[in-house]
């Protein structure tokens, strides 16, 4: 499958933010795209990727805030198009390309989040054991220097 990525842009907002009221699923798991988020993933040390098909549809939304080498991953698939393995092949092609930018990239995942954890499992990531304080499952997933 052809999957690119290119920076979040403004233009993406108001079809984004469409996903959030076709789905209560999403609105459950990820922020809201509001102004204030979409300043948020623009600051410098930030990111965000539209993921995209061949036919330039947007698939998938990924933020990556950065704390020094550590980039936070929230993913967000086009309602529609979930549970085909469709946000497997994203999330692969991101750690084998943009995400080859992080030393480890980190997941926090609510327990019931069913697909997310099979999804980070599926791709490699491991988790760890603890919870973090607001009870999320830690899911990490580390570069090898080689
Ligand atoms: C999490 C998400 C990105 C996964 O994308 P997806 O395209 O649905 O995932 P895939 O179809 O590639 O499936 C990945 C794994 O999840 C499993 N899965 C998919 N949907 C599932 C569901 N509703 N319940 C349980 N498992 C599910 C699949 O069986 C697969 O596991 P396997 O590889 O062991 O068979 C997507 O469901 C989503 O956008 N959810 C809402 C936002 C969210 O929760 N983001 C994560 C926040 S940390």
């Amino acid at each position: 499958m052809d999957i690119r990525f290119r920076p979040f842009g403004e233009t993406d907002l108001p079809g984004y933010r469409t996903w959030f009221a076709a789905d209560e699923e999403l609105s459950r798991r990820i922020s809201y795209p509001d102004d204030i988020w979409f300043g948020h993933v623009r600051r410098p040390e930030n990111a965000c990727w539209a993921s995209v098909d061949r036919t330039n549809t947007l698939i998938a939304v990924l933020q990556v805030d950065r704390e020094e080498g550590t980039g936070y991953l929230d993913i967000a698939l086009r309602p529609k198009r979930r549970g085909r393995g469709l946000g497997t092949a994203v999330l692969s092609a991101f750690l084998a390309g943009p995400g080859h930018g992080y030393e480890v990239i980190e997941g926090r995942i609510s327990p019931d989040n069913a697909a997310a954890l099979a999804l980070v499992r599926r791709c490699g990531f491991t988790l760890l054991p603890d919870p973090d304080d607001d009870g999320f499952v830690r899911a990490i997933y580390t570069f090898s220097k080689t």
